[in-house]
């Protein structure tokens, strides 16, 4: 980062004196306020719960600019990525920064593809759930189990420990996802195929029994995987903050990253697409799209607590161009498996044109997110509804991964430690109970 030639200058009407802040520049978007002396020099903290206007780190991985509705992942646009390249070619650019050539792509796709059976242990890890589990409770466990498994690649501050983590985790997410699927409808687990992709294995690994293999659709094999390019990475969400601070604390990158998948979990973030479509169902058996007026009026009722799942985002104030990606990709699969009357797909376009000429969600500048269209999809394939936290939670590792390799790298780095306003009890005495 850059010192810009601009300053801050804090002043206070108590007399107290002036506090000059520092400026920092990025390559693009706003400028920082650095803010790292502010207690020092004033015994005052910043207050910004939900971080609103609080940068938390700098990062070269990804840059979302929410007014344009434009994602780069290290400068490359999401609509580039996602119809030039595959998820293996994208995993690879947010590691390490470039986009592989042919050799390049090649080692890294075989270093994955090795790395993607889990311990025969694993089965034993998952008989301890009820079958009924929800999958993100089964991946929460799975995800932190496998740090009792890979004790030689548990040490984050070893660059070949986080490089070989990092290539655990992405190659064996699809088998545990998987296997969490497998678990709850009671199935045998398959094992991978080395002579899959990345994509066609995990929808292998979802679909085929021991007595039916399955054959991978070409078009759907190309849709699951731009659908991992989707959701690889987003900047400082949600989850990606939480294994960020999760993995300050120097714990094993598995457990960073089982703490990323519990957070992802919430409706309010990664459950979204789930409760989007759950949302979508309740819609078609109230009537369909003749009852989405009603519905808009309960969504405008604060009152009501519903909110049209998959619409508005803290920093797209513009539409999400992962859900104009995944429109297309929706449009893609339903024609490819002779969906294309799909009432749901028909009741979210209706809802979608609904809400974009509504003054609440207009005013409000809410547009459809990634996880609008994605759960349409991912029905279409054939992954039940409480498996789509899953597939995301899947495809974001790689992004988890990313930010948390830089952060651990970068020399300034520190335990994430914030403070609060305290608006509890002064000290105050304990009386006996007698007296209470
Ligand atoms: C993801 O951060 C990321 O990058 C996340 C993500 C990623 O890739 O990692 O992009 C993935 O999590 C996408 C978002 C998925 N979540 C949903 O679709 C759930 C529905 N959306 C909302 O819960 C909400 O829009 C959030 C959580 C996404 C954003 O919330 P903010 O930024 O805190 O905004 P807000 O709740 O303060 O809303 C501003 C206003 C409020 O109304 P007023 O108080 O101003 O009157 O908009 C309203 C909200 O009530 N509003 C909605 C709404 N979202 C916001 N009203 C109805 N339906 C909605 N979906």
């Amino acid at each position: 980062m850059k010192l810009s030639a601009n300053k801050a200058t804090l002043s206070f009407s108590n007399g107290k004196p002036n506090i000059d802040l520092p400026v920092y520049e990025g390559t693009v978007g706003p400028d920082v306020i650095d803010i790292r002396k502010l207690y020092g020099q004033s015994g005052m903290f910043t207050y910004d719960p939900g971080f609103l206007s609080t940068a938390s780190c700098q990062s070269a991985i990804t840059y979302i600019d929410g007014d344009k509705g434009e994602l780069l992942y290290r400068g490359y646009p999401i609509e580039q990525l996602a119809t030039q390249c595959d998820f293996m070619e994208t995993c690879h650019l947010l590691l390490y920064g470039n986009l592989p050539n042919a050799k390049a792509k090649a080692d890294f796709t075989k270093r994955v593809t090795n790395h993607t059976m889990v311990s025969e242990q694993m089965q034993f890890f998952l008989r301890g759930f009820r079958r009924d589990a929800h999958p993100m409770a089964i991946m929460t466990g799975l995800v932190g189990a496998l740090s009792a498994f890979y004790h030689d690649s548990t040490d984050i501050n070893n660059p070949e420990h986080r490089d070989i983590s990092a290539l655990r985790l992405i190659a064996k997410m699809p088998t545990l996802v998987a296997m969490a699927y497998k678990y709850s409808i009671g199935q045998p687990y398959m094992y991978p195929q080395n002579n899959l992709s990345y994509a066609g294995n995990f929808m292998r690994m979802m679909f085929a029994t021991p007595c039916d293999d399955y054959k991978v659709n070409p078009v759907i094999e190309r849709a699951m995987d731009r659908i991992f390019i989707l959701h690889a990475d987003h900047e400082q969400n949600a989850s990606t903050s939480t294994v960020r601070l999760c993995g300050s604390s120097g714990t094993n990158p598995f457990a960073a990253i089982a703490a990323g998948v519990a957070c992802l979990w919430g409706p309010a973030h990664g459950g979204a697409n789930e409760a989007c479509l759950n949302m979508l169902g309740e819609i078609q058996k109230m009537g369909g799209i003749e009852k989405v007026g009603h519905f808009m009026e309960q969504v405008k009722d604060k009152n009501s607590g519903v909110k049209l799942m998959g619409f508005g985002h803290r920093v797209y104030k513009n539409y999400d161009p992962r859900a104009k990606l995944m429109q297309e990709t929706c449009k893609e699969v339903l024609g490819a498996l002779g969906l294309e009357k799909d009432p749901l797909f028909k009741l979210a376009m209706a809802l979608e044109k609904i809400a974009l000429e509504d003054d609440y969600f207009v005013s409000r500048k809410l547009y459809p997110n990634v996880d609008f269209y994605s759960g349409i999809v991912q029905r279409a394939i054939g992954i039940p509804v409480n498996m789509f936290t899953g597939v995301f939670a899947l495809a974001r590792t790689v992004g988890w991964i990313a930010q948390l390799n830089e952060m651990i790298s970068d020399p300034e780095y520190k335990i994430g430690r914030p403070r609060q306003l305290f608006t509890g009890s002064v000290k105050r005495d304990v009386l006996p109970i007698a007296k209470r």
